[in-house]
């Protein structure tokens, strides 16, 4: 039997990919750039294209839509700095931009990314006749910008076809950063430099804090957001590694979705 065609937008290295291969899926992913450290690279075939510019007919043979469309514009107006709450205001036309802010200057530009996805959904679905469910990824900080979320997987927020019954969460944390290969707000303490182990504890909107303690993954603890270099050189290229690992979508997660949606399951249960 033929595997099933899964999409993954904004895939990354392919958490999405990861979770729906194992459970017996083909994958196409789009990025618009390839990110390859080392051996970790996205597993699946990757297009390299910039998903403003496809139309939904492109995915119309696909039986399931994920995507992660970049968070770090959220997460930075989630954090609890001055610069921040100031972009959001002015973002809501209440205040000026900061001087040396090159991000989005409209909700429709902060947001264009997000909806994308659901415009390919409804372009994909009238292109194939039948409804296809996507999942869109993002974190909390998205909320005010988006829209409530239908669900979150720790740090890791669901809209979309999120099905009723999900997995119990242990320890899914995904801190900013994710959103690397894209512009961003033009601040020193943005991405590169910033210090988690000072937000440990604290109430920040878009970061989960039970357990903020450190990060996960490299085992190195918050230095790969310590150290302020600029963003170029190997350090920059470790930081977006590092960035591209956290961003990670859990096999936890990317397997249940996997397994509910692959359309095997639909027929056993019918
Ligand atoms: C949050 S990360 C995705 C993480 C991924 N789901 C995973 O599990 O590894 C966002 C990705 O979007 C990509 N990206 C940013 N802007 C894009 C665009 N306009 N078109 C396609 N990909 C884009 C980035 O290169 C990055 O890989």
């Amino acid at each position: 039997m033929t595997r099933p065609l899964a999409i993954d937008l904004f895939c990354g290295l392919g958490g999405w990919t990861e979770g729906l291969l194992s459970e017996g899926w083909r994958v196409r992913g789009y990025d618009i750039e390839a990110h390859e450290y080392g051996d970790e690279r996205y597993p699946a075939e990757l297009v390299l294209a910039d998903v403003m510019s496809l139309h939904g007919a492109d995915l119309a043979e696909a039986e399931l839509i994920v995507a992660s469309p970049p968070c770090t514009e959220f997460s930075y107006m989630a954090m609890p700095w001055g610069r921040a709450k100031q972009i959001a205001r002015a973002l809501r036309g209440e205040d000026e931009f900061p001087e040396g802010y090159n991000g989005s200057r409209t909700v429709a530009e902060l947001t264009a990314l997000f909806n994308a996805c659901f415009r390919l959904q409804r372009e994909a679905n009238e292109a194939a006749g039948r409804d296809i469910p996507m999942i869109v990824e993002n974190v909390r900080g998205a909320v005010p910008w988006v829209g409530k979320a239908a669900w979150n997987h720790g740090s890791f927020y669901l809209w979309g076809d999120v099905p009723a019954l999900m997995p119990e969460v242990v320890g899914a944390r995904k801190l900013p950063g994710c959103g690397h290969g894209w512009k961003h707000p033009d601040d020193p303490r943005h991405t590169p430099g910033l210090d988690f182990t000072r937000l440990a504890g604290k109430a920040a909107d878009g970061i989960k804090q039970a357990g903020l303690t450190g990060l996960r993954d490299n085992g190195k603890g918050s230095r790969w957001f310590q150290d302020g270099a600029a963003p170029s050189g190997s350090k920059s290229s470790a930081r977006k590694a590092a960035s591209a690992k956290i961003a990670k979508i859990p096999l936890a997660l990317s397997s249940h979705i996997a397994r509910v949606y692959h359309p095997g399951a639909i027929e056993v249960a019918a």
